[in-house]
């Protein structure tokens, strides 16, 4: 298959929202990353993005809409909590799991009696939506197990021949994917960190978001995942990597004794001269200590990391709360839970 890379205009979103009226895979930009979208309510269409991804049958979508109206048949109802989340973070990049409706394909939601929903903010999806007036379901648009893609290049790596349209409405400005919160249980339960944290949440709920421990720990033998994905090995580089924790002098000294061919470090912005000068190659990710600067350029740095043939990485331990959670829940993933402290 041919894939073609659009610019953003009339034209490319008719044809966008031609191909997803029809049961075809359409590749775009969100607030977060990019995403693989189909019809959430035809079951071939989004298995082809299962296909797309290498992605296991058994981890579910989120489905995308423009407008509150849009959850009618999608969800089963809208809870109040759900009202005031919505009010609050919609659009952005908020999903949440609700009492699944009954014209959501089985293939969306793998199964579950639930389905994540959210309202992106990025006019170029709200933008498709309107054109087609197909809720879409759309996972992140990398290959199954590799750090999701945050702009059209990184897209297209991963999807070339796979898709027939990538619509290049350039950077991700959050750059890691949305926040997913449970309102299908007693408590709110956040299944994955994001850019919309969990103190946020709270302040508007009044009352605690619990966190699955799914995020921060390795899921133990034999336990079942709330939110599926969280099983899989996620975010993954090819190369080797291991969280440093302990002070900037700490992982200094430690990157110093640890150099050699193939190691490459993952630091805050303005250390990389400093690791270059020990003989280690450096790619930086964002501001140290803050979150949202981190999460923007997570992905794109681990892809860098590949391109430059890194085999080993050591990497700069985040922050683990506010939006840093979610970069630290990502980081962990690419590391396979190695953290060393020094
Ligand atoms: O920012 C995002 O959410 C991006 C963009 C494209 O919108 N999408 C995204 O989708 O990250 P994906 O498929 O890569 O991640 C969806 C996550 C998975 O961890 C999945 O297990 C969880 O959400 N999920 C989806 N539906 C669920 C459900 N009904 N119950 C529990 N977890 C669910
Ligand atoms: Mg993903």
């Amino acid at each position: 298959m041919q894939t073609q890379v659009l610019p953003i205009n009339e034209q490319s979103i008719a044809l966008a929202a031609d191909l997803l009226r029809r049961g075809e895979l359409v590749a775009l930009p969100t607030e977060t990353v990019y995403g693989i979208a189909a019809d959430a309510r035809n079951g071939a269409a989004v298995k082809k993005i299962f296909t797309a991804k290498g992605r296991p049958q058994d981890n579910p979508l989120i489905v995308h809409i423009c407008g509150m109206e849009m959850l009618a048949g999608i969800v089963a109802c809208v809870p109040p909590r759900a009202q005031k989340l919505a009010a609050a973070f919609w659009p952005g990049p908020l999903t949440m799991v609700l009492p699944r409706g009954p014209e959501v394909s089985d293939v969306t939601c793998a199964g579950l009696d639930t389905v994540g929903v959210r309202m992106p903010s990025h006019p170029v999806v709200q933008a498709v939506i309107r054109a087609s007036g197909v809720a879409f379901a759309a996972p992140s648009a990398n290959l199954s197990g590799k750090p999701s893609p945050t702009n059209a290049a990184d897209t297209l790596a991963d999807m070339d021949g796979r898709l027939p349209l990538i619509l290049d409405g350039g950077e991700s400005a959050v750059g890691v994917e949305s926040t997913v919160v449970s309102l299908a249980g007693e408590h709110p339960l956040l299944l994955r960190p994001g850019y919309v944290t969990k103190e946020q949440m709270e302040a508007v709920l009044g009352e605690e978001v619990f966190v699955s421990h799914a995020i921060l720990e390795k899921l133990r033998p034999g336990e079942t995942a709330r939110s599926p994905g969280m099983k899989y090995k996620h975010y993954a580089p090819k190369a080797d990597v291991t969280i440093v924790k302990g002070s900037w002098q700490a992982y200094r000294a430690f990157v110093a004794a640890h150099a050699g061919p193939g190691v490459f470090a993952l630091c805050f912005d303005g250390e990389g001269a400093a690791l270059a000068g020990l003989g280690v190659p450096a790619v930086e990710y964002g501001a140290a200590g803050d979150g949202a600067s981190e999460a923007h350029r997570l992905f794109s740095a681990l892809r860098e990391l590949d391109k430059a043939g890194a085999k080993t990485v050591y990497a700069r331990c985040p922050r683990s709360d506010g939006v840093a959670m979610a970069v630290y829940n990502r980081l962990l993933r690419a590391a396979a839970f190695r953290v060393v402290e020094v």
